[in-house]
């Protein structure tokens, strides 16, 4: 194919074997409910009631057997041809398990008229189940299935139970807000009330009980985890379009559970160090319970162990395993664990071995557990070991000292001893008697002070105290040296398309006399020498969004013709290639990110990765706005599900290989959204206020591995502030840290529409404006001497780069 052929002409041509279309095929939906089985999460199995034995009568309860939630709201929606939900997928399984369809034609019929009434999948009310119904299920058969559906999305949060109604003082008002507070009186991490009635009663009916928890974050887990009348709980989360049949298929063993969790499951959401202020302020959220985020706060502060459920990294098996350290040293600043595992059980599963680090606690203190390593097995037959070999390097223990408390603004070992914990889970370990002792405090790596809290008041420590914070000089995020486009002038608006003049079609299509875009594709003149053939005009153009061509919604970039720039097309990401309805094309849901990182397991996610990339080719797009790897931070945030986990080296770790699965096929991932985006409710206004150490060891740290190890070819600033200063115009995030220290040359773009000025992201190394850029605006700016020719040509350098790279 001709170089930027399918940007250019967006030709039909279907990527698969004999001239087949690659997107939603059979092979991509199989291998999406593969990966959803992958990382389902077993919590619960008392006197082995699952998995199901052949010829099992089952009574779907909960309107979530029917109503299944594939994935949340917003950018992480995919167009699919169908949702596989629960009763569907048992039923397909049918010869194995006999639905009573009675009961699911009660649900059924329900929903269908919620649905017809405008309710969307997961916004639905649980109905009261008919006595006479009930006691026709439970005459056929004793064994009760009951699914929780819950849904979030992007731009609104999930409400806290502890929040007055006043508390939350929205900007704007979101249908789905109100109708989440209507449907959950105390909040969607509990059950409501007649979910509540519904367990009762299927509680009082049924001598075996099992659970499927069709959600896509932390939810409450205390209404099962010590109640013995149920006896099974598969964590299924919001499993793609082949979600339901996923879990059907493991509820009746065909395959083996191997999810682990990717969250601490506490006791009550209260329970979390983030609830009690996340509604605070609709302007800001204070971390302060600063780098004690999930298990690093539960298995650290005193008294918190108490209030987990789940402990992160925990999930069972159908089948046992037993593992055995084998050895465990260091030579030359790596350190090297050999762990032997076996299958003790009667059927053929996987385990995840992890590693854990307890650095001594020193001045700086420290979490009582730190994951550095993990490592999943092959497909281990009953009786079957296998030898794996975890590593992790000595460096990668140190700590980040923001206050010079041991060295100022530096990564450093602190002297004493390292523990090493091998295990299933942050809690299920054996300390080795291997320590790495270190004999005098150590400076890793010296850097140097950057993005300071200036009013974050303090911060939690290791003891549960606070630390008060050193307080600057504020900054205000408004500020602008000319009059600051409104936020509502900025939202929502497409790029203008660019006057080409008439040319006679049997000549060159391009400038007289100009560089074409192809010269440089082809070597023979540099990117500096094609831009300095370019007016400002032009130059200023390139910074921003272009129209769509195709079938993208989200806009492209480049599009310079009588240059030969191709305009090279953008989609969303991440649960899929997010293309509108409106274009006919349906697509592959895959599982939410939260079930991919539970599968702890980077060859699935690669493949995940790289069949979602051919769908994004086949479509004739070239950048995919995935992976979304913020910190689950907390609950409360609307957009949990699209992101991966509670810990940043998990989080790095799969999604590199998510990064390393799309680019494999020429396609461009986008690293989002960088950083501290942790919460949805005025997420454009938002201050995240943090103090450098947290930043560091916990938000960034995800986009840091994912940048040292997978080199993604773009990066999206997130819109909401960082200790006063919009992440997509700070400098010091984009091109300090991320361009200085870690090394990438990759493009950064906003996210869409931020509410910050185009030439303070140019300022700030922010290269591209999406939805659209603000041409005229930089131009004003460089005639006032705010910006050079030379800041937009670095910025345009970068945006050329990345089309340069497209196929
Ligand atoms: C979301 C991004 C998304 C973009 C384009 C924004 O609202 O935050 O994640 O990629 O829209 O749809």
């Amino acid at each position: 194919m001709n170089k930027w052929q399918r940007s250019r002409f967006q030709p039909n041509l279907p990527l698969g074997e004999n001239g087949e279309r690659v997107t939603a095929s059979k092979a991509h939906r199989e291998l999406s409910k593969n990966a959803a089985k992958e990382g389902m999460v077993l919590l619960k199995n008392k006197q082995n009631v699952l998995p199901l034995k052949k010829g099992t009568k089952v009574a779907l309860f909960g309107k979530g057997s029917i109503d299944y939630v594939k994935g949340g709201g917003g950018s992480g929606d995919v167009t699919v041809e169908y949702i596989i939900n629960l009763y569907e997928g048992m039923k397909a399984l049918k010869g194995h398990v006999n639905v009573f369809e009675e009961l699911s034609d009660f649900y059924l019929e329900n929903v269908k008229s919620q649905y017809e009434q405008g309710a969307i999948p997961g916004m639905t009310v649980e109905p009261v189940v008919p006595e006479d119904l009930l006691k026709k299920a439970s005459a056929f058969t004793d064994t009760a299935i009951i699914t929780i559906c819950r849904f979030s999305g992007e731009g609104w949060d999930r409400k806290s139970s502890l929040d007055t109604k006043d508390k939350i003082v929205l900007p704007y008002e979101d249908p789905l807000i109100k109708r989440s507070e209507e449907i959950f009186e105390r909040g969607d991490f509990y059950l409501t009330k007649t979910e509540t009635a519904m367990v009762n009663t299927v509680k009082e009916h049924f001598s075996k009980v099992i659970v499927v928890m069709n959600v896509g974050g932390m939810v409450d887990t205390s209404w099962f985890v010590d109640d013995d009348s149920i006896q099974s709980v598969l964590m299924a989360w919001q499993g793609g379009m082949e979600g339901g049949l996923a879990a059907a298929e493991l509820l009746c063993g065909m395959g083996n559970p191997s999810g682990k969790l990717s969250d601490t499951f506490a006791k009550r959401l209260e329970d979390y160090p983030s609830t009690y202020n996340f509604h605070d302020s609709v302007d800001y959220v204070e971390y302060t319970d600063d780098i004690y985020v999930g298990y690093r706060y539960f298995e650290t502060i005193p008294g918190a162990a108490e209030k987990v459920n789940y402990p992160f990294g925990f999930g069972l098996s159908y089948s046992s395993f037993q593992w055995n350290v084998v050895s465990a040293e260091e030579q030359n600043g790596v350190i090297q664990v050999k762990v032997s595992v076996t299958n003790t059980g009667s059927l053929e599963g996987k385990e995840v071995i992890q590693i854990y680090v307890g650095a001594p606690q020193g001045l700086l203190g420290k979490p009582a557990k730190s994951l550095v390593a993990f490592q999943k097995t092959r497909q281990l037959k009953a009786g079957e070991t296998q030898m794996l070999s975890l590593e992790f390097t000595v460096d990668s223990m140190a700590s980040y000292d923001d206050l010079g408390k041991i060295q100022k603004s530096a990564y450093v070992l602190e002297a004493g001893d390292y523990l090493i914990y091998v295990g299933t889970s942050v809690r299920n370990v054996e300390k080795l008697s291997f320590v790495y002792n270190v004999p005098q405090n150590i400076v890793v790596k010296q850097l140097s002070e950057k993005l300071v809290p200036t009013s974050l008041k303090e911060r939690m420590l290791a003891d549960g105290s606070f630390e008060p914070l050193p307080q600057r000089e504020a900054h205000n995020p408004n500020e602008c040296a000319f009059e600051k486009i409104t936020d509502w002038q900025a939202e929502g608006y497409t790029p203008e398309g660019r006057i080409r003049k008439s040319y006679q079609l049997w000549r060159e299509p391009f400038k007289k006399g100009c560089h074409t875009f192809y010269e440089v594709a082809e070597g023979k003149v540099t990117v500096e020498e094609f831009l300095a053939q370019m007016t400002d005009e032009e130059v200023a153009h390139l910074l921003g969004g272009q129209p769509n061509t195709g079938v993208a919604n989200t806009f492209g970039l480049g599009n310079m013709p009588e240059y030969g720039v191709p305009n090279i097309m953008t989609a969303d990401g991440p649960a899929g290639l997010r293309i509108a309805p409106e274009c006919g094309v349906k697509t592959t849901a895959w599982p939410c990110a939260t079930l991919l990182a539970c599968t702890w397991n980077r060859d699935i996610v690669y493949a995940v990765g790289e069949a979602g990339a051919k769908e994004v080719k086949e479509n004739n797009i070239a950048i995919w706005l995935t992976p979304a790897v913020n910190i689950h931070r907390s609950p409360l945030c609307g957009r949990n599900f699209e992101y991966y986990s509670e810990d940043p080296f998990l989080t790095g770790k799969l999604a590199a290989a998510m990064v390393e699965g799309i680019q494999s096929q020429h396609i461009g991932a986008t690293v989002k959204h960088f950083a501290l985006n942790n919460k949805e409710t005025n997420r454009k206004n938002s201050d995240s206020r943090v103090s450098e150490r947290a930043a560091r060891e916990i938000y960034l740290k995800g986009f840091e591995i994912i940048v040292k190890e997978a080199n993604p070819w773009c990066i999206m600033s997130s819109y909401n502030i960082i200790n006063g200063h919009r992440a997509s115009e700070n400098r010091e995030l984009l091109e300090d840290i991320l361009r200085g220290e870690w090394g990438w040359n990759g493009m950064v773009t906003t996210d869409w529409w931020t509410y910050a000025e185009h030439y303070k992201e140019v300022k700030a190394g922010n290269d591209l404006k999406m939805g659209r850029g603000y041409p005229e605006r930089l131009l004003e700016a460089k005639a006032l001497g705010l910006i050079t020719r030379e800041d937009m040509d670095v910025c345009a350098k970068r945006i050329l780069e990345l089309i340069l790279k497209v196929d």
